[in-house]
C-alpha cells in the first residue's frame, strides 16, 4: 500500500514501501497549503521539477531538516548543494533506481529560472518525474504545457498528476488532452486556485477527461491511497 497526500499547488507527498518522499513543497506562502516545513518528518527525497519560487518553494530547508536528498535536473540541484543540500543530479529522459524508488525523469515544457540565483547560471530546463513506489507509477508533469512527448509515457503510469490551472501551464481543456494521451488509471489535478490567475474548475477537467481516467480531486491535506 502507498498514499499520495495532496498539500496544496502542486505539492504532494509520496509514501509507500518504507519509503517517504515530497515534490515540489510550496508550503511557505502558499495561501492553501495545509502543512508547514516544519510538519514535514522522516523524509528519504525532495524531488524538484524546476527551480520557480512554487516549486522549490521550502525544498532546500527541508531537505536539510530532514537529511533527505535532493533529486532534480542537474543545475538545480548544483544549485541546492551550494545550498547545502546533499543532492542527486538527473536530467531529462534519465532514470536512477533509488533505495526509496524508482525515478524517471521526463520532459515538462516551461521556464527555468532558479528563484534565489543572483547569477543566472543554474537556469535549466524544467521536468516532470514519474515515480514508482510499491508498484504503482505516479506522473507528477511538474508545470508544462501540453506536449506531444506525454504520448510517450502511454501504458506506462497508473496515477497521474496534471496542472490545470492555465496561464503558467496547460488550462482545462489541454489537460484533459494530456490525460487522452497518457491514459492513466487515476487523474489527480494541481496547479489551480493558489492563485487569482490559475483558477480553474476542477469539475470542468473532470467533465473533458469523462471515461478516459478516474479524476480524483484532493483538496490540502487529502490522501489517495494505491
Ligand atoms: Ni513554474
Ligand atoms: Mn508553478
Amino acid at each position: 500500500m502507498g498514499s499520495l497526500t495532496f498539500h496544496g499547488h502542486s505539492c504532494f507527498e509520496l509514501a509507500g514501501n518504507g519509503s517517504h518522499l515530497i515534490i515540489d513543497p510550496f508550503l511557505t506562502g502558499n495561501p492553501l497549503a495545509d502543512i508547514g516545513p516544519d510538519d514535514v518528518s522522516s523524509l528519504d527525497a525532495v524531488l524538484l521539477t524546476h527551480g520557480h519560487a512554487d516549486h522549490l518553494g521550502d525544498g532546500i530547508d527541508i531537505a536539510k531538516a530532514n537529511s533527505a536528498t535532493v533529486v532534480a535536473p542537474f543545475e538545480l540541484a548544483q544549485f541546492c548543494e551550494t545550498k547545502g543540500c546533499s543532492v542527486h543530479a538527473m536530467h531529462i529522459g534519465g532514470a536512477h533506481q533509488f533505495p526509496f524508488g524508482h525515478v524517471k525523469m521526463v520532459v515538462a515544457f516551461h521556464g527555468g529560472g532558479v528563484a534565489g540565483d543572483e547569477s543566472g547560471q543554474y537556469t535549466t530546463f524544467p521536468c516532470g518525474y514519474v515515480v514508482t513506489l510499491d508498484s504503482t507509477r505516479v506522473y507528477h508533469a511538474g508545470d508544462t504545457a501540453l506536449t506531444l512527448e506525454m504520448q510517450l509515457l502511454e501504458g506506462l503510469v497508473d496515477v497521474m498528476l496534471v496542472p490545470i490551472g492555465d496561464n503558467f501551464t496547460m488550462g482545462v481543456e489541454d489537460a484533459a488532452r494530456a490525460v487522452d494521451f497518457v491514459k492513466p488509471n487515476v487523474a489527480i489535478p494541481m496547479h489551480w486556485d493558489t492563485f487569482d490567475v490559475i483558477a480553474a474548475n476542477p469539475v470542468e477537467f473532470a467533465d473533458a477527461v469523462g471515461a478516459t481516467a478516474e479524476v480524483i480531486t484532493l483538496k490540502p491535506g487529502q490522501r489517495y491511497e494505491f
